[in-house]
């Protein structure tokens, strides 16, 4: 019988310290410890994540192992993050799984941070869900993230289009600061949004070609319009606060599927893949509801935990080019700036 492979993953771009443990391409444990110290500053503070990474690091990796109920012994590869990110939380990642594979005497495994959000659709877990078919769509839509990628295979991708600046989990909370939202105030213009009305005020839409992406211009626009507002009223933002919601995440949401759709009709593909965690957005699920009724989309949302940072997205990416044989040189650095 065909012995199993595990694999360790680690990964530390940004903010969260995560860990997971496959067998094969089932998912065995996924860990995740975010930190919350950046709250207090309404952004990610990249020294504080560094040194918040090197706290919880050995104690998530632990977790992970335990939760899988492995020995670090049966670990056949360690695959990490080698970038896109923070460059000094990618460190602590990198050194870390390069220090443990060389001492467990194990291949070492890069992984592009980009791709495992676009692979995540193939976790495997004890649910029995449907695959993305090759070629597919993938959309990333992150704080840090904006890509729309035609996706032939595994690992022949093409970037179609991405932001020229702010993400679109930025343009939420940035608009959500203005409202005097705490960060990040993503989820809670999702909110709000719910009971507002999503036409009460129109902002406009950014002027940008091909399948790029640009959101600062709305950011602008949106804090003209309340300083205007505010100066007139200053209880407006209060007094209409759920309707500013819709209307700012019906601006985002149809930025977003504007582009997704023309790249669906350049490409001739309708199978699409979502990942990012702004994929928990009501506004952008409704609207690719409605494209799989209007326009026959099939699309695919991985389970939330797959969607934020996460290591299980790692770990598939580590265990697919474990199978290509694709390993990686001790010598290997983190790369802060890292195309897919
Ligand atoms: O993928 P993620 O956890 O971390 C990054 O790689 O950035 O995404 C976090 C982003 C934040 O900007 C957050 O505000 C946004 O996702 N977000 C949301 C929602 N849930 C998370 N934005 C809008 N609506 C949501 N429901
Ligand atoms: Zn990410």
């Amino acid at each position: 019988m065909k012995q199993p492979i595990y694999i360790l993953a680690i990964e530390s771009s940004c903010d969260d310290t995560a860990a997971a443990v496959f067998k094969d391409n089932l998912l065995l444990s996924n860990v995740v410890a975010s930190q919350k110290i950046h709250q207090e500053y309404g952004g990610v503070v990249p020294e504080l994540a560094s040194r918040a990474h090197q706290q919880h690091i050995l104690p998530v990796v632990h977790q992970a192992l335990a939760k899988a109920n492995i020995d670090k012994k049966d670990v056949s590869a360690i695959a990490f993050t080698r970038g896109p990110g923070l460059m000094g939380s990618l460190l602590v990642g990198t050194s870390f799984a390069k220090s443990l594979a060389l001492g467990l005497n194990i291949p070492l495994i890069e992984v592009n941070h980009l791709q495992g959000h676009v692979l995540a659709h193939f976790i495997k877990d004890d649910m029995d869900k449907q695959m993305p078919e090759f070629p597919f769509l993938a959309l990333t839509i992150s704080g840090g993230h904006t890509q729309i990628i035609k996706v032939n295979n595994y690992f022949d991708m093409e970037v179609l289009g991405e932001t020229i600046d702010d993400a679109v989990g930025e343009a939420f909370d940035k608009s959500a600061k203005l409202l005097g939202f705490p960060y990040p105030g993503g989820p809670l213009i999702d909110k709000y949004a719910q009971s507002g009305n999503p036409k009460a005020f129109l902002f406009p839409k950014p002027k940008v070609k091909g399948l790029d992406f640009s959101f600062s211009g709305l950011k602008t626009s949106i804090l003209y319009f309340l300083r205007d507002q505010v100066s007139k009223n200053e209880n407006f933002i209060e007094e209409n606060k759920e309707d500013i919601c819709a209307s700012i995440q019906h601006s985002i949401v149809s930025i977003l599927m504007d582009k997704l759709k023309k790249a669906s009709i350049e490409t001739g593909i309708k199978e699409i893949g979502i990942g990012g965690g702004v994929s928990a957005n009501k506004g952008i699920r409704n609207a690719l509801k409605q494209a799989e009724t209007d326009l026959g989309w099939k699309v695919h949302l991985p389970k939330f935990e797959y969607c934020t940072d996460n290591a299980a997205m790692i770990g598939i990416v580590g265990y697919l080019k474990y199978l290509d044989g694709d390993f990686s040189e001790q010598k290997i650095t983190a790369k802060a700036r890292y195309h897919i």
